[in-house]
């Protein structure tokens, strides 16, 4: 993919390869997430989904859980894999709220398939006018 850093690459293809890795026996919906932390490490996870719905995990949350426990803060781009690749998997609503704590408005969110990259966003564009931890003080 021309329009793509190298680094960029690597995390498109480590959220294709956190897909894998879904526990997805409910929906049958794999989903992958990749973070590219502020030094340059790289956090994956996946959606895992639980007999009682509600109480399944998104692979952004599992992603950012990563990154958390790994000591780092701030993420610069976030990849998110999922579905055959004819319609863009974007995170939920709730997704764009849990990077928006650790990311800004212009941070990357790159869209992917099971083949690579679909489409390119920054979180302003997924989350307009977005509330983040800057608000209180
Ligand atoms: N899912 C994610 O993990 N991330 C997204 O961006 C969209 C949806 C998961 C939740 C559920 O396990 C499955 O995909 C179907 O909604």
């Amino acid at each position: 993919m021309t329009d793509m850093t190298e680094q960029e690459e690597r995390l498109v293809a480590a959220a294709i390869a956190a897909m894998g890795q879904a526990y997805a026996p409910y929906s049958k919906f794999p989903v992958g997430a990749a973070i590219l932390d502020e030094g340059g490490g790289i956090h994956s996870g996946a959606n895992v989904e639980n007999a009682a719905y509600p109480v399944g995990n998104c692979a952004e949350a599992s992603a950012i859980a990563a990154m958390v426990m790994a000591g780092r803060g701030r993420i610069n781009a976030i990849a998110v894999a999922g579905g055959d690749g004819k319609m863009l998997c974007t995170p939920c609503g709730a997704c764009r709220q849990r990077i928006r704590e650790f990311a800004a408005p212009d941070t990357p969110v790159l869209i992917s398939g099971p083949d690579g990259l679909q489409r390119r966003f920054t979180l302003e564009e997924l989350l307009p006018e977005s509330f983040g931890p800057e608000n209180l003080g």
